[in-house]
């Protein structure tokens, strides 16, 4: 079994062109995040990835650091902050403690999940907790897993990756223990290359258990970053918690 989801080289040299269509979502999410923590507070992201949010949040005044698993990743953020905005470490966020508190935690595309066992996501939100200020917040971003969680049958998808490759992907789901395998592919004129990437998703009711198991209490959950409602038609949503033990705002 795969224990850990960092991304590897060939994963990390397209990853920025995976999602074309998330620039707005970006924009949301930094206004987003404006409102409910604004600068110049101290930021953590737990899976920084090549710094989509990071490098804009730190241009917005923000004093930030990230955390991820991959060096190849973080050799794509490096090469887009030479002069070292945001701060980074080469760590495994369900175990590892930066040494410092935030006043924002955040983690986004159901990068949560990656941590494949509920041991890992409770340590993973333990050290947030120990990492949050008292009037602090944590924001996570993921997948409502009920379509997945329904899945029979692989799912097969092909996106873009730019005009010059594909990426090829396929979703499998073991519902028994909330495992969901993807198996990617990009064929983008060199030697394809097949990359598996587990995740352990869980429904929101067990999220907010496990966040009150580590001192942490539901304060929001919108649909999106715009603050959409989260309904049953939701297939996402952005929670936001705070301290159980700090009085609300
Ligand atoms: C979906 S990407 C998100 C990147 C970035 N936050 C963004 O929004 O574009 C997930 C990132 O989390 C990292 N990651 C996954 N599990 C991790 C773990 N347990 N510890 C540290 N990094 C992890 C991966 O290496 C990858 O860079």
């Amino acid at each position: 079994m795969i224990t850990h989801a960092y991304y590897r080289e060939k994963l990390a040299s397209v990853y920025d062109r995976m999602y074309p269509f998330i620039e707005v979502d970006t924009g949301h999410t930094v206004d987003l995040l404006s409102r409910l923590v604004p600068p110049p507070a101290r930021v953590l992201e737990l899976g920084v990835g090549t710094g989509r949010l990071a490098l804009p949040l730190a241009d917005a005044g923000y004093r930030v650091r990230g955390i991820d698993g991959s060096a190849a990743m973080l050799a794509r953020l490096k090469e887009k902050d030479p002069e070292g905005r945001v701060e980074v470490e080469l760590a495994d966020f369900t175990s590892s403690h930066t040494g410092g508190t935030y006043d924002l935690i955040f983690t986004v595309l159901n990068t949560f999940f990656s941590a494949v066992t509920r041991e890992q996501q409770l340590g993973c939100l333990r050290l947030v907790r120990e990492q949050l200020e008292p009037e602090g917040r944590f924001l996570m971003e993921v997948f409502e897993p009920t379509l997945f969680h329904g899945l029979d049958q692989p799912s097969f998808s092909v996106r873009h990756l730019g005009d010059k490759g594909v990426m090829l992907d396929m979703l499998s789901v073991d519902r028994s223990r909330q495992l969901m395998v993807g198996t990617h592919t990009v064929i983008d004129g060199g030697v394809p290359e097949t990359t598996q990437h587990v995740v352990r998703y869980a429904f929101p009711s067990e999220l907010d258990l496990l966040a009150e198991l580590s001192g942490l209490r539901l304060v929001d959950r919108w649909g999106d970053f715009t603050g959409q409602p989260f309904t049953s038609a939701s297939h996402r949503h952005v929670s936001v918690y705070a301290r159980a033990d700090h009085e609300p705002r």
